[in-house]
């Protein structure tokens, strides 16, 4: 099965980063988060991010202003888990409940 668009749960340090790699890679990106506020913060640190790996030349592991923009194109943040309906693969990047790393 060829994966076209990636979900991602949370929009933190995991999730932004993930978001940040898959849609490098040419994926369309949805991040889904519990407040549009979480979201905010993740996709600013993805930009202060992109906006540093644009500064460095391409022949040193920089992207141009184009792929930069295109990148954040791929990527869209979402409240609402319905927008995730059409994802090929979701990956998990939100907290995991204490009870369930507890031994039984
Ligand atoms: N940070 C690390 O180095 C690291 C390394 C390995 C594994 N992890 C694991 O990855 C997961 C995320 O870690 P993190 O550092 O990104 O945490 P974080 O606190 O930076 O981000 C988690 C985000 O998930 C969001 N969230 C909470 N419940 C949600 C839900 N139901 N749906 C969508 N989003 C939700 C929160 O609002 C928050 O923005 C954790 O389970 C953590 O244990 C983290």
């Amino acid at each position: 099965m060829e994966i076209k668009k990636v979900g991602v749960l949370g929009c933190g340090l995991m999730g932004s980063g993930i978001a940040q790699v898959a849609a490098t890679a040419g994926f369309d990106v949805t991040v889904l988060e519990v407040e549009q506020k979480f979201l905010d913060k993740g996709f600013a640190g993805i930009e202060k991010s992109l906006a540093k790996f644009a500064e460095r030349p391409v022949e040193k592991g920089g992207i141009t202003a184009q792929q930069k923009e295109a990148i954040q194109a791929r990527l869209k943040g979402t409240t609402n888990r319905q927008n995730l309906a059409d994802c090929d693969i979701v990956i998990e990047a939100r907290p995991i409940p204490l009870r369930s790393r507890l031994p039984n």
